[in-house]
């Protein structure tokens, strides 16, 4: 069967790598210079749905997985599924778990699923006026999508402000109306769990955790993940079983409920506080970036029958996925500059050395005379398998310092 991923990070390469090892042609489109080599063709420089449905007609692509959440937002699931594919990704009403940060944290509450008390903003007046009342530190979030810069963890009162000026005053995220959630801070250690949801049923993967900040030992600000750990050393058996019982079974039961129709990947962001209770952050309703790189590390099943089970509603038939008992670590390389003003251009060598047991996973690289040269922030990633966490770190490290850019950087402590 032919597939089509869309996207062009390290996160659709991982896709289409592991759905490749089962002998599954792949396309990425729009892709990247490293994924094209790497043999996944692009359609080109098409953007609109219906331009990419038909050349997906035209090479009988039966199904299609949406990587990022822009397209969520813009609804292609509905389009390719209106034409005749199976689709992996939400449709639009659906992605507002994402793509809206009060829809979802009111879903979360009508389902009593636990999370963080919290206020909305429409505007700087009201703001001000409650600012007497916040506790420090406090969670500040922009309602819409903004690439992972929309949350501030505000230490102070300044701090907030400056947060809500930027919103309201120099409409830095866009022009207004614009919303800010006001959010009670929860201390404790993170975790990614993503599973296939085809809206009655939820088959989680393997658990991560995400690196989100910039430098080590979290400094730094926030970007969208500097690399994983597979599976999440947070994750015990009992809480995983306390995850099942407070979260996924009465979000199953709010989707249905509210005949919420959701046939793709549902990413439930969960903070773990001090006293190990799971409070839910945020959902995604696609695959992580950069979690889904650690993840397919060890994943030894074909993903197909469950991504076609997932877009055609039958989850609860699909196979139950192996997972391989090492442990993956994925480090991401960034570009000088990466989050806030990445400098783009440079080249990339030391690329064709080979190391057991590592894979990488190419994003923002472009071709260029000299070869793959850096085209975004995150420009690709080391994903690699060992029998202990210190083990899969060494070999992920020594593939990534065979690597280099000018002014490239990386975490050293992913899975420390
Ligand atoms: P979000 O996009 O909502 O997941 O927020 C981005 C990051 O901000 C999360 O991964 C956490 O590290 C942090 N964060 C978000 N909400 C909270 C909260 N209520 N308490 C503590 N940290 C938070
Ligand atoms: N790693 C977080 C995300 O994919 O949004």
């Amino acid at each position: 069967m032919k597939i089509l991923i869309l996207g062009n990070g390290g996160r659709e390469h991982a896709i289409a790598w592991k759905l490749n090892a089962f002998s599954h042609e792949v396309f990425i489109h729009p892709g990247n210079a490293g994924t094209i080599k790497e043999g996944f063709p692009s359609f080109g420089t098409l953007t609109s749905p219906k331009e990419i449905a038909s050349v997906a007609k035209e090479k009988n692509i039966a199904l299609i997985i949406i990587g990022p959440e822009q397209l969520l937002a813009e609804d292609y699931a509905s389009t390719f599924r209106n034409l005749g594919f199976w689709v992996v990704g939400p449709a639009r009403e659906a992605a507002k778990l994402e793509t809206s940060k009060i829809f979802s944290k009111e879903f979360m509450v009508r389902a009593g699923v636990p999370t963080a008390h919290f206020t909305v903003y429409d505007n700087l007046d009201s703001f001000q006026r409650d600012l007497i009342s916040f506790t420090y530190p406090t969670v500040l979030k922009l309602d819409g999508l903004a690439a992972g810069k929309g949350v501030t963890i505000a230490k102070n009162r300044q701090q907030a402000i400056a947060f809500a000026e930027n919103v309201w005053v120099e409409q830095s995220f866009g022009p207004l109306p614009q919303r800010v959630l006001v959010e009670e801070f929860i201390a404790g250690v993170e975790l990614s769990y993503l599973g296939f949801c085809d809206g009655n049923t939820f088959l989680p993967l393997s658990s991560s955790t995400d690196f989100k900040r910039v430098f080590d030992f979290d400094e730094g600000p926030n970007t969208g993940g500097m690399g994983a750990v597979s599976p999440s050393p947070h994750l015990t058996v009992e809480l995983e079983a306390q995850i099942t019982r407070t979260i996924v079974a009465p979000i199953l039961n709010t989707l249905i409920q509210e005949k919420i129709e959701f046939r793709g990947i549902l990413y439930i962001g969960i903070m773990i506080d001090n006293h190990k209770t799971p409070f839910v952050l945020e959902f995604n309703t696609r695959f992580g970036d950069p979690e889904t790189q650690s993840l397919l590390m060890r994943l030894d099943s074909d993903l197909l029958p469950t991504l076609m089970a997932t877009a055609k509603g039958e989850l609860a038939k699909a196979p139950i996925l192996k997972w391989r008992e090492e442990t993956s670590i994925y480090v991401v390389g960034a570009t000088a500059g990466y989050p806030e003003n990445p400098v783009l251009g440079s080249e990339i060598t030391g690329l064709d050395s080979i190391s057991p047991d590592t894979q990488v996973f190419l994003g923002g690289v472009a071709a260029s005379s000299h070869g793959l040269v850096t085209a975004g922030g995150r420009v690709l990633g080391v994903g690699a398998l060992g029998c202990t966490i210190s083990e899969a770190r060494e070999k992920a490290y020594r593939r990534l310092r065979q690597i280099s850019w000018k002014g490239m950087h990386y975490r050293t402590d992913i899975g420390l």
